[in-house]
């Protein structure tokens, strides 16, 4: 992953730290523009997945819009020059104080939840004097087989508005004044690999959309999330998605007129690639069973493991692997959690204290879901034009 004068600096610097080749985000946005621009789609960029400033510079640069789940999010997006019409604001639970926000800034739309929610948009807008656009997120029960953690679009999910209460939305719209209809929303997970989850996901948002049109509602948007995934068994074989492919089951299986926009909201596809966890190892001990690595970041600064068991690439940077003997270790972080654990029988060359570690395809949910736990240090990131 790093070349051998990048390993020498990076031997200097102070640990951990997530690193960001903005070369390999700078190409993957570019195929991901290109795919989408062959069938004039738009793509709003996930901020939840990262909102460092230098990676969002990067992807407002290109074009992209940006999809949004707080007051801060929308903030952070407008103040990283993304454009307030290319904004939407998604969420369950949306408060007032960031509902007022985002229709002082006039953003491209809510993604609404509820009918409550609906309701409450509705008032908030007649306050300011001014008319919201609303999509309306429409839980269509597709099953996303991946995590149960990270699947949304499912009847047992507390996601979008159910299916049953479509006809009493459709009068709530009607009879408010104050919010306009611009699109359906769905989505339905994350880290999807199986396009049939996404063949699926067109055939139930023709569905639905035809059910608005055939009661007289014409739907200009039609916005069907993100999700896709990436590799994280094997970053190096693909660094970039296959997006080409993504967009194409959208072209064949959506149903759309010639006015109907269809928008995306990609996280983890446009970013995860790009990002690697950089720690040293403090510690090796072995006990009676196990050989352990202790490094110095933890669960505190990549949560995923500790959180949905998930499996990320370990490597060793630099040293003379082809001399050394492999080993099998269990690779732990310093926090007091018997959770805070990197990989379990992680077969890598038999490491010493200082030796230094990369975690790959952190760039997606890694840096934003760090937290402060035992009073850790904050998060320290390196970007490849500093190495
Ligand atoms: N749109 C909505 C409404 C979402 O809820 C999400 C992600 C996205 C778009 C972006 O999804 P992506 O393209 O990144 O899959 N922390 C978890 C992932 C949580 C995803 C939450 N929603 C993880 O580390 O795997």
């Amino acid at each position: 992953m790093f070349n051998k004068s990048q390993e020498e600096k990076i031997k200097h610097l102070e640990t951990p730290f997530y690193y960001y080749d903005l070369a390999l985000l700078n190409t993957t946005l570019d195929q991901a523009k290109a795919a989408a621009d062959k069938y004039d789609f738009h793509v709003h960029y996930a901020l939840k997945a990262n909102f460092n400033d230098r990676l969002l510079e990067t992807i407002q640069g290109k074009g992209f819009g940006a999809d949004c789940v707080s007051g801060n999010e929308v903030q952070k997006a407008i103040d990283s020059g993304f454009p307030a019409s290319k904004i939407t604001f998604a969420g369950v639970g949306k408060s007032d104080k960031e509902i007022r926000m985002a229709l002082k800034h006039g953003i491209f739309t809510f993604n609404v939840e509820s009918i409550q929610e609906m309701e409450v948009i509705n008032e908030l807008a007649e306050e300011e004097g001014v008319v919201a656009s609303v999509s309306l997120r429409i839980n269509p029960n597709v099953d996303a087989h991946t995590h149960h953690y990270i699947t949304t679009g499912l009847d047992e999910n507390k996601f979008g508005v159910p299916t049953s209460e479509l006809e009493k939305a459709a009068a709530v719209i009607r009879k408010s004044a104050n919010v306009e209809l611009m699109g359906l929303h769905f989505h339905v997970g994350s880290q999807i690999t199986d396009m049939n989850v996404f063949k699926s996901l067109c055939v139930k948002v023709n569905e639905w959309k035809n059910w608005f049109e055939e009661r007289g509602t014409q739907i200009k948007v039609l916005n069907v999330g993100g999700g896709l995934g990436v590799d994280y068994q094997q970053p190096d074989a693909h660094p970039i998605p296959d997006f080409e492919a993504y967009f194409a089951v959208f072209d064949k299986f959506l149903e759309r007129s010639a006015q109907q926009e269809v928008h995306f909201e990609l996280g983890r596809a446009l970013i995860a690639q790009c990002g690697s966890l950089v720690s040293k190892v403090l510690y090796t001990k072995s006990g009676i069973k196990k050989h352990f690595l202790v490094l110095d970041a933890g669960m505190t600064e990549l949560m995923r493991p500790a959180l949905y068991q998930a499996y990320h690439q370990i490597e060793r940077v630099g040293g003379d692997h082809a001399q050394a003997a492999t080993l099998n270790y269990d690779v732990v972080g310093p926090i007091c959690e018997s959770s805070d654990c990197f990989g379990k029988e992680v077969p890598l060359p038999e490491s010493k204290r200082g030796d230094l570690i990369a975690i790959r395809t952190a760039g997606a949910y890694g840096e934003v879901m760090a937290s402060r736990y035992n009073l850790r240090d904050e998060i320290r990131y390196v970007y490849d034009s500093e190495l």
